[in-house]
Order: C-alpha cells, then structure tokens, then sequence
C-alpha cells in the first residue's frame, strides 16, 4: 500500500526546473519525519508521472499570491523511478527521460523511498550514517565511485573533518583491508585513531634521503634569494646538482641522469663543488653567489631537525626501495595506512617533504606500468596549501604536484582526499574534479557560492542546507551517492577517532598543576629538540 502524502500539484515545467503549488499544511504532523520534513527548500518531493515518480529537490519556496493556504516551490528534477502496481517506487535512476505536466500530482518523499534509492544493489559500498530524518535508513556510499575519482571534505572549523575522514578511512580500510592509502597528517592527529592498521611515520621515524629531492625540491629547500638574483642561484644549483649525480655511485647510464633523477649523491660532494667552483671564479661576483649557497647548504644539514633528512645513514644509501615498499604499503602487512604526520617538522621543509611524498607516489604509478596495479589514495589535510586558488603568485614544487596528480592521477590509479576548512580558497578547477563532496557546516556566503560552483544546477536548493547543518551532519554530493543527502555521521569511538579534541579549559583550571618537574621536561624536550627526551 502506497503511504504517499499528496502535497500538491504542478503549475509549469520550464526545461528541469518546474514551479508546484502545494498545500501548507499537507505533511504537517506526519509520523513519518521525512515526510513532515518535506516541504522546505533543500527537500526531496516526487511527482507522479503516468507509471513513473520524477524526484525533484527543492530550491526555493515563496508564497502563492493571494492563497494563504498554499505555497509556491520551484524545483529542480533530480532523477526518476518506477512505480509499482500498488504506487511504490521501485527503483531509481538519475536524470529524466518523461517531464511532468501541469496539474501531475506532487507527493511525499518517505523513509521507504529513501531506503529503496539507497540500496546499491550489485556494487561494494560503505555507509557512513543515517539519512536524515529518517529513522534508520543508511546512507550507503559506492565505494569504487567513491575511490575512482578525488573526493573531498569541507567544512569550517571544529565541525568534524578530521573525524568524519577517520569514519571514512575506517570503513574503507574494513572493506577493503588491503588497501594503500598514504595520510598528511599537519597536526598529528592520526595516529590515536588508526593504532592497528597503520604505520606512524614522523619527524624521528621517517627516513626521507635529501637526495630524493628533485631540482625544483632543492631549490625550496636552500635558495633564499628572490627575482633575478634566484634565477641566477638556480643555475648554480643546477648545475653543480647534475656534476655530483653523474658522480653516479649507483651505474646508471650517465646520459639518462639529469639534476631530478632519484640517483644518491654525497652532500660533501656537493659542497665541495660549490667550494670548487667559487674557487675558479675567484674574484667575480658570482663566487660569492656558490658561497652563500654553500653556507645555507651546511647550516640545514648540520641542523639536527632536519636529521630526518640528513641524519646519519641517509648519505648515500641507496634506501629508495624501502622507502617506497613502507610509504606505500608495498606489501600492506596489515597496515594498509601511512600516516605521515609532518608536525614536528620545521615549518620551512614541510612544503618541501610534501612535495616529495607526493611526486614518489606520483612517479611510482607513472613507472609501475606493466606491472601490477596498486591504486593508491592520497589524503591532504589543510588542502588549500598545496591546491590554492590561482592568485598569480609562484607555484610550490608542492602545488605543482598535487595540481598534476589532480589532473592526471585518475588515469594512474592515484585519487585524492582533500580536505580543507577554507573551501573558497582552494583550486576551483581541482574542486571541480571532485567526483564526491562531503560538506559539513560552512557558515560563509563566499564559501557556499563556492560550493554552489562546484554542484550542479539542481543540487543548489540542497547546498542552501549547508549553512543549518549540526556537528556530525554532512551533505554528500557526487557520485558515490544516488542523488545528493544529508547524513547525520554515525558516532565513532573515541578509539578510532584523531586526537583533536579541543583542550578544555575550564576542566583543566579547575586543576591544581604542582608537578614541580614539568617545565623542565619541556624545555629538555625543546632544547633536544626530541618529543622523547
Ligand atoms: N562522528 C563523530 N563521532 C564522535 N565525535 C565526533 C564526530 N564528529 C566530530 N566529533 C567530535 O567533534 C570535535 C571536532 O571534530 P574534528 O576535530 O573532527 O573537527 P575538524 O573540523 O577537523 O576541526 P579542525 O578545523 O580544528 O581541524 C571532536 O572533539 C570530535 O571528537
Ligand atoms: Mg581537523
């Protein structure tokens, strides 16, 4: 038995957008929530069309001039469905093939319909939570929709980011325990919520040769100068970076080495060809330009927070395969997730480690062809770093990275997680190849017309949700997703979840703090510049 709410009727149909006339109280008191919840913008209705339901999204409500008993909605068409002989949907497709006509009765959408479009049959999917307003039907996600193309989670600060990625991660890793995913962990928060199945890589345990700096990588991490005098530094570098690869420890065809090829040198090498080279021009004002670079080279490599980099043992061993084999997940070992917290780093490298974490799993696809497929997902938090709206200023080696993985990394089995908390800041165009959005609350105009620009037409009622979302509540766009809804986010455990909780102030002054030992254990930490000393 159908238990549809007639709520009006159609009045005209422009192309997808049609105006109905519904009945203010219809829906009202409804038991069912996601019928009484149907009405306002933002909301799912249907439309009877012969043997068909057309779904429809509703952007804007306004009042029927001179019938208080009605309201006014336009609405976008969104998909459609079959009906039963008994007036219940069948099933759900997206786009219209059969437009509604004016006088098509307009009915309720209920938690059954919900329940039926959600049901992915013949695909493997995760749910994340429960669709709003209705009881408990899951929000099922498809998973390979989902991974295939770049997803991102936006939201503003403290609605939930973090953990709805963890959540995401979680049930990814469930279903597919032999994943590769590699994390950007800027705060360090990670690691508490991933302890069994992943590896923890940071400032004492990664092991990142310098030597796997590409040029470009070098010249962020030693060049200080800016304009002509940085182009002029760069050639220095450059060329006094090929000379000490093709010293070619490894036997390499010395023609195929150039200053980016992933080839090990010897820093003291380097320094000593600056020193050279100054040497030769003696006088001229270019023998100071190698000195100054030869001087920044020694100050970062004797610089013990840069010992990650430089450290003993990273000289010359060739440790590429380990590497890659570790950051990877190269055999998984039951650890399919890497999390590379970079915030102990000093912040000057960071940029620096990014992008070459990025190009190693950038080059690995690039170079695997033939072999075995391994598709790789690489999450980002703070997104807007390394994907920033174009604003004319000089791209990071970083930027340039992750601009070419967005780009062409779906080809090569590599698909992004970004996440950002400033929306509006980040690349439109990266945005825009999104195949998923996961929106948390977002109260900025400017970050909501972002949105906007980045959804289609008829999917713009339901971002004007985004606004009134509560903590834990997202709206999912994209392909993963039947048609665009509001999911509260099921409760994760404080076991799985990142460790951001916001310090608590009132609990903690509440305190008295007579440890007489705890500010010289932090300052034995900051001058050791070691988390464990
Ligand atoms: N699904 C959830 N289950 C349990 N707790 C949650 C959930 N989502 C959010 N929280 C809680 O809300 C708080 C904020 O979440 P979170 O740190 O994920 O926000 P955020 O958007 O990443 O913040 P920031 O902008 O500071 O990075 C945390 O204390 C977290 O425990
Ligand atoms: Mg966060």
């Amino acid at each position: 038995m159908a238990t549809d709410l007639l709520l009006g009727r159609i009045v005209s149909v422009t192309g997808a957008v049609a105006t109905v006339r519904i009945n203010r109280a219809a829906g009202a008191g409804a038991p069912d929530q996601a019928v009484a919840t149907g009405i306002g913008v933002g909301a799912m209705i249907k439309i009877r069309v012969g043997r068909n339901f057309v779904f429809a999204s509703v952007d804007r409500v306004f009042p029927s001039g001179g019938h208080d008993e009605f309201l006014d909605a336009e609405v976008s068409l969104v998909g459609e469905g079959s009906q039963s002989d008994t007036g219940q949907l069948l099933d759900f497709r997206r786009g219209v093939s059969q437009y509604p006509f004016p006088g098509d009765e307009v009915v309720s959408t209920s938690s059954a319909d919900w329940a039926k479009v959600f049901r992915l049959e013949n695909t493997s999917t995760i749910t994340l939570g429960d669709i709003h307003a209705t009881p408990d039907v899951k929000a099922s996600l498809n998973l390979d929709a989902l991974l295939s193309k770049h997803f991102a989670v936006l939201g503003s600060t403290g609605v939930g980011k973090s953990t709805t990625v963890a959540a995401l991660l979680h049930k990814i890793l469930d279903a597919a325990p032999n994943g590769h995913v590699v994390l950007i962990d800027p705060h360090g928060e990670y690691a508490a919520a991933f302890r069994d199945n992943s590896i923890h890589l940071d400032v004492e345990t990664l092991k990142l040769p310098f030597w796997l700096m590409n040029f470009e990588e070098h010249a962020e991490a030693f060049l200080t100068s800016e304009g002509a005098s940085r182009e002029r530094d760069r050639d220095i570098l450059g060329k006094s970076l090929l000379h000490v690869r093709q010293k070619n420890y490894l036997n390499i065809d010395i023609e195929r080495v150039t200053a980016d090829s992933p080839v090990p040198y010897f820093i003291s090498d380097l320094l000593e060809e600056l020193e050279l080279e100054a040497g030769r021009l003696e006088k001229s004002a270019d023998a100071s330009r190698y000195i100054r670079l030869k001087l920044k080279m020694e100050e970062v490599w004797r610089d013990p927070r840069y010992g990650f980099m430089f450290g003993e043992g990273l000289m010359a061993t060739d440790s590429m395969g380990d590497l890659l084999s570790k950051l990877l997940r190269i055999p998984t070992q039951g650890k399919p997730l890497t999390i590379l917290d970079v915030s102990g780093m000093p912040s000057e490298i960071v940029s620096v480690v990014v992008s070459m974490i990025s190009r190693l799993v950038f080059d690995y696809s690039i170079w695997s062809r033939g072999e075995k497929n391994v598709p790789i997902l690489l999450v980002c938090e703070e997104a807007q770093r390394y994907l920033p709206r174009e604003d004319g200023h000089p791209k990071s080696a970083a930027q340039r990275n992750f601009e070419r993985i967005a780009k062409e990394g779906r080809k090569h089995g590599i698909s992004l997680g970004l996440i950002s908390q400033r929306p509006s800041d980040l690349s439109e165009s990266v945005l825009s190849q999104c195949g998923s959005l996961f929106v948390l609350r977002l109260t900025t105009e400017r970050d909501q017309h972002f949105i906007k620009s980045a959804v289609p037409d008829w999917a713009h009622g339901v971002v004007s949700g985004i606004s009134a979302l509560r903590n834990r509540e997202c709206i999912v766009f994209g392909e993963a997703v039947p048609m665009p809804v509001r999911v509260a986010i099921d409760f994760l455990d404080e076991a799985r979840r990142p460790s951001s909780s916001d310090p608590d102030f009132t609990a903690s002054w509440n305190e008295l703090q007579e440890d007489p030992g705890m500010v010289g254990r932090v300052i034995s930490r900051w001058r050791n510049q070691r988390r464990d000393a």
